[in-house]
């Protein structure tokens, strides 16, 4: 299987290099300029990305005129499909009024009570420019809140790109020590020896190691930062029993419990916090929120936000950033939480689910070791026959079949995010599902599968 893998490969990159010359001419120009041609790691692939030049509705097109359909929505951003009318409308009235000021815009009021309104546990928010950004002040917000300096986090997730957090994102199996009591793992050089020495991990859905974990370090934890489902990892739901779990110990001890939603949000109407009915002490948004535009939030309790209240004699914790509620994106912000009705989500939960267990069905058929994760909107391929549910049972893909199908996939008409997780907007249909099911069955029999 290894060599016919290898043939089949070699075969896949050589159709896509002779179908995108375009945009393996401009990512060598790239080169020149940008380390590996590339600012953006997440999105580079071998041999070359390729270079985007229109999005509408579901479809993509690249510089070489050919059409794809988008299953990343980039990065589960684009609930609505690309250019969803009034979105573009919204944004496009905004530009006749001023693209950033140094003030704050109606716009911002209305986008901040929209989200407060639909997210139970949001008292007060703030507005930042990446999901980044949310984590970083929802963890500086910990901290001076609680005095207390320490962080729990789940092995395998990733909650942005600051150094308190980018520890055991895909941390190498050989280092990362007992699944039950992982090691804290820099993901890579460049990150303090401080940020290693605040933080614990925590396996994934395992909410009696995580809260022994929890309970080891109490006195000295400011916050445990978990996403309720796991992106990285494939879309992985957390187990009820887990989260709440996590709720139920953080509560007891005083240890403020920090949703990242960044991707979550899309689950459900009210986030994922709606979903599970959990109420966490503090929220980080991205992606959706913004419609299209970069983004971030975070917010939560009262007693938390206030202190970056600057009336009453000024804020406890400082928080500025030119473009924080910026009119452009809050413009767009607005008009997408105002179309993301509680009918869309339904259609999103079905279509979702169809598309999950139709792959599922397609599996068994083919006997291939394969299998799919996902809540709602959002699934993955994965490439194991281990059930996946958290960092160690992912690590179990294999990773030559999972560049397979995501290149065979790119051939197909189809693209996926170079892990081949992806999502379901509200303008996919029936239709697009089956057409993906139908790829994924093509490439598996270039494979030599069926
Ligand atoms: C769960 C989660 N948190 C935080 C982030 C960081 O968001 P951004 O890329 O906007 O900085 C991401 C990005 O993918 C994410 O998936």
């Amino acid at each position: 299987m290894t060599t016919s893998l290898d043939n089949a490969l070699k075969n896949e990159i050589a159709n896509y290099t002779a179908a995108n010359p375009k945009s393996a001419e401009l990512h060598e120009k790239a080169t020149q300029f940008m380390p590996g041609g590339d600012t953006r790691n997440s999105i580079y692939w071998d041999p070359f990305p390729l270079y985007i030049t229109d999005g509408t509705g579901t479809t993509l097109i690249d510089a070489d005129d050919n059409k794809r359909t988008d299953f990343v929505n980039n990065m589960t951003t684009l609930i609505l499909g690309h250019r969803p009318p009034e979105v573009i409308s919204a944004v496009a009235e905004q530009i006749n009024h001023g693209l950033s000021f140094p003030a704050p815009s109606p716009s911002v009021v209305k986008w901040a009570e929209l989200l407060c309104e639909r997210v139970p546990s949001l008292n007060k928010v703030r507005f930042v420019n990446t999901g980044t950004e949310a984590t970083l002040n929802a963890i500086r917000a910990a901290r001076a809140f609680t005095g207390k300096e320490k962080l729990v986090k789940c092995e395998g997730a990733y909650h942005g790109n600051h150094d308190a957090i980018q520890i055991s994102v895909v941390p190498p199996l050989d280092q990362a020590g007992d699944a039950e009591s992982p090691e804290a793992i820099k993901a890579f050089p460049g990150i303090s020896r401080t940020s290693i020495d605040d933080i614990f991990i925590a396996p994934f859905n395992n909410i009696v190691s995580a809260e022994r974990i929890i309970r080891e370090h109490a006195d000295e934890l400011a916050a445990v930062i978990v996403e309720p489902v796991n992106g990285q990892c494939g879309m992985v739901p957390g187990t009820p029993e887990f989260l709440e779990g996590l709720r139920r110990v953080t509560k007891e001890l005083g240890i403020v419990l920090i949703f990242d939603e960044v991707i979550a949000f899309r689950i459900a109407y009210g986030g994922a916090q709606d979903y599970y009915g959990i109420t966490p002490d503090l929220t980080c948004f991205g992606k959706v929120i913004g419609g299209g535009m970069p983004v971030g939030a975070f917010g939560g309790r009262e007693d938390i936000m206030s202190m970056w209240d600057p009336t009453n004699g000024g804020a406890t914790v400082q928080h500025a950033g030119t473009f924080n509620g910026n009119p452009m994106t809050a413009a767009a912000g607005v008009a997408t939480l105002e179309n993301l009705t509680p009918d869309k989500f339904e259609y999103l939960d079905n279509l979702g689910e169809s598309l999950r267990s139709k792959l599922r069905a397609l599996f068994t058929e083919l006997e291939v070791p394969m299998g799919v994760t996902g809540v709602a909107s959002l699934f993955a391929l994965q490439f194991t026959s281990t059930e996946v549910t958290d960092y160690r049972s992912f690590a179990t893909n294999d990773k030559k079949l999972l560049n397979m199908m995501f290149i065979g996939l790119l051939n197909e008409g189809f693209l996926m995010s170079n892990r081949c997780a992806g999502n379901v907007s509200t303008v996919h249909t029936e239709d697009d599902v089956d057409a993906l099911v139908t790829a994924v069955r093509n490439v598996i029999a270039r494979i030599g599968y069926a």
